[in-house]
Parts: C-alpha cells; structure tokens; sequence
C-alpha cells in the first residue's frame, strides 16, 4: 500500500510511503494501516483511495488478491470517512492510475502490471464502463491476470512474462483499436526492448497523482 499527500496541482508534498499488506488482511485492518500513516504526513482536506477491485459508490464489491469474502459490499469509503474524518472517495486503482497519465484524446487504454493485473479505458478523457479484463480469457484458458500477474512472473520467468504482455498488447488492440495504451504499475519497468510506437511505459507514481483528478 502507498500513499502521499498532492497539493491541488498533482504536485506531491511528501515521499510516497509504502506499507506492506499483510496476508489475509481484513478491512477493519486495512483501515488501521492507512490510519497509521496519517501522523507521518502533511495535514490534507480529502482522502482518494485506488483499490485493486471493482469498487461502486465507495462500496467495494470484488477484491481478488485482497480476499473478495472478506471485503465484498464493505463500504469502504464511509468506514475511511469515519475514521479520519475526512471526504473519501474510492475507485478502482486502474481507473485512478488512468485519471493521470491519458491525454484526452481519441480511445486511450491503460493496464498496470503489478500483483494484478489493472485496466481502464477512456474516450476523449472520459473514463468508460470498468471491464475487470483481468478475469477475461486471454490465451488458452488462462486469464490476463494468470498470464501476466507477479504469480505468473515469478512462474514463468522474465522472458516469457515480456512475451505475454507483448501477446495481451496485440490482443487489447485487436479488442478496443486504441489510440494510445499507457502500460504502469510496478512491474511495467522491467520490460524492456522496443515498444509499438502508440505504447509507453508510465511511471508507477501516476497512480497516485490520479488522486487528485477523482475531484476534479
Ligand atoms: C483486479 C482489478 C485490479 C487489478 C490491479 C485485479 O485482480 O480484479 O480490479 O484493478 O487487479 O490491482
């Protein structure tokens, strides 16, 4: 878990801390921990939260590596304004990512490469329906995230994690036809070699300053 405290300008007035999520967390804990950082950083006005699930309303509804039993339809956005006292608004982390890094213009994608596998998509800037592509079939019978998740990584190794990301690429444009797709989160820096030229590689700080676009 990271967080930091944005002026209203994306400009970030403190060093992302970082906390690891325990095993099995529950959300009374979860709401404990970000509690916990509170004192550490600057004073602020409002709390955005980017929650790697299907989240409505501020209600989470699927949580596939936090533990979807214990954290469907907890109101995860109250449970947060309660404890800190401040407005929270709460959506899914690729969709917050995405708030920062499109431009605007035309179909504009975004996945994030981490413990999960992310997605988001917008039109002329406009974030679209959130489609959990992460649980879709990629290849053979095997989702995005079994492919392309840290599990699959750590299986699979390097090489062939780089050549499923390259596959699930082609197979995101075949299926939206995107204009640009910016590809984040924390594993998206160890691909390397060249990139099809309306691909790029954004930093893992972005899903952060999109806190501040949840406002706006
Ligand atoms: C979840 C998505 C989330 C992604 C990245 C997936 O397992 O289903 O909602 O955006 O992980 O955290």
């Amino acid at each position: 878990m990271k967080a930091s405290v944005l002026d209203k300008n994306g400009r970030m007035l403190h060093d992302r801390l970082r906390v690891d999520t325990p095993k099995k967390v529950t959300p009374r804990q979860l709401v404990g921990l970000i509690a916990g950082l509170i004192p550490t950083l600057p004073r602020f006005d409002r709390v955005s939260v980017g929650f790697p699930g299907v989240v409505r309303n501020g209600v989470v509804l699927t949580a596939p590596n936090l533990g979807t039993d214990r954290f469907h339809r907890f109101n995860l956005a109250r449970a947060l304004e309660r404890r800190l006292g401040k407005p929270v608004r709460v959506e899914n982390d690729a969709d917050v990512q995405g708030l920062a890094v499109v431009k605007g213009k035309g179909v504009e994608m975004v996945i994030t490469l981490g413990t999960g596998f992310g997605s988001s998509i917008f039109i002329d800037g406009r974030l679209g329906p959130h489609l959990e592509l992460a649980h879709h079939v990629f290849r053979k019978d095997k989702t995005y995230e079994d492919e392309l998740g840290e599990a699959a990584r750590e299986r699979d190794g390097d090489q062939t994690w780089q050549r499923h990301v390259r596959e699930a690429i082609e197979s995101l444009r075949n299926l939206t036809n995107f204009d640009h797709l910016y590809v984040g989160g924390g594993n998206s820096r160890l691909l390397n070699g060249a990139l099809p030229r309306d691909v790029s590689v954004v930093s893992n700080t972005a899903g952060i300053l999109g806190g501040v676009r949840l406002w706006a």
